[in-house]
């Protein structure tokens, strides 16, 4: 049964969050099927498919092996559950950074096989003819700066970003060059308060952050970091709004105990066959005698 409270009447557009810009923050939460884009869709802004899905979903220790495969086929499932929220697609690792024309093939399958409203995309400055090429062709893109998990074997690991003053520097140029070049918004990950305060105040659209302080103009998280589902690891950033696993853990364990007991499946449980549906018991020929019938149950 849900426990919906709220549904939003409208859709919310690209446009829409565009001119979010300074406003109201944009909510944000990652998706990866149908039952729980339903739950998320009426309390957010933006449900963002992320390739984030390889580790939370798929076991991966990164992203890397995530395919478009993958993304399209989850994509699709979470615009299925989306009547409210914009919903953003990831474009996985090597699916775009050969050529624009690459990003463009990936980034079309993606908006004409699954629904979505629109794709993200990591990457600054070297990222800003793709988003451009995309821009001039209606895809809209959404980026990513600071930390870039597409990027982890380059960069030695997960490392938060602009903590120095040229790499502060470097992140400011990335996203100040991805929205020059179109995008309509920039999710800034792992880097210190002050760069994304100053990034949000120097882009004409919108920062997404996460791991990146309220300075943002919206916020993301991993849906399965915030309710306690994927416990691997807590990224320092991660508020944890619920412990879902532990649920998850007592609700198995009572029914694995109601199975042996075979106090499940009870009578409410079964299926009625009607008043006069008799099934004949077959016993070894010669156990009854002649003539009399053995009784039900
Ligand atoms: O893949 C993902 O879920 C993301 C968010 C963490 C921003 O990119």
């Amino acid at each position: 049964m849900s426990t919906v409270t709220s549904v939003p009447a409208k859709p919310v557009t690209v446009p829409d969050l565009r001119a979010r810009k300074g406003g109201t923050p944009i909510v944000c939460l990652t998706a990866y099927t149908t039952p729980m884009a339903r739950h998320l869709d009426p309390h957010v802004d933006l449900l963002l498919v992320g390739d984030s899905l390889g580790m939370v979903v798929y076991g991966f220790d990164s992203t890397l092996p995530v395919t478009l495969d993958m993304m399209i086929a989850h994509g699709a499932a979470v615009a299925r559950g989306a009547a409210h929220a914009c919903v953003v697609v990831d474009l996985p690792f090597a699916s775009y950074q050969a050529s624009p024309a690459d990003a463009y093939r990936a980034a079309a399958r993606v908006i004409a096989e699954t629904g979505a409203d629109a794709v993200k995309l990591e990457g600054g400055v070297e990222m800003a003819e793709t988003v451009a090429f995309l821009a001039a062709r209606d895809i809209p893109v959404l980026g990513h700066v600071g930390l870039m998990p597409q990027s982890v074997r380059a960069s030695g690991g997960y490392k938060i970003r602009g903590r120095s003053e040229k790499d502060a520097e470097q992140v400011l140029a990335d996203g100040e060059a991805i929205a020059a070049a179109g995008a309509f918004g920039v999710v800034v990950e792992g880097t210190v308060e002050p760069v994304a305060r100053e990034l949000t105040r120097r882009l004409k659209v919108p920062t997404i952050g996460i791991g990146a302080s309220a300075a943002c103009d919206g916020q993301v998280l991993v849906v399965d970091d915030m309710l306690g589902v994927f416990t691997d690891f807590t990224p320092k950033f991660v508020k944890r709004y619920a412990d879902l696993g532990s649920e998850i853990e007592a609700a198995v364990k009572a029914y694995a105990s109601d199975v042996r007991s075979r106090a499940f499946p009870a009578d409410e449980h079964l299926f009625g066959g009607g008043p006069s549906l008799q099934i004949p018991v077959q016993l070894p020929s010669g156990t009854l005698p002649t003539g009399k019938s053995p009784k039900r149950a």
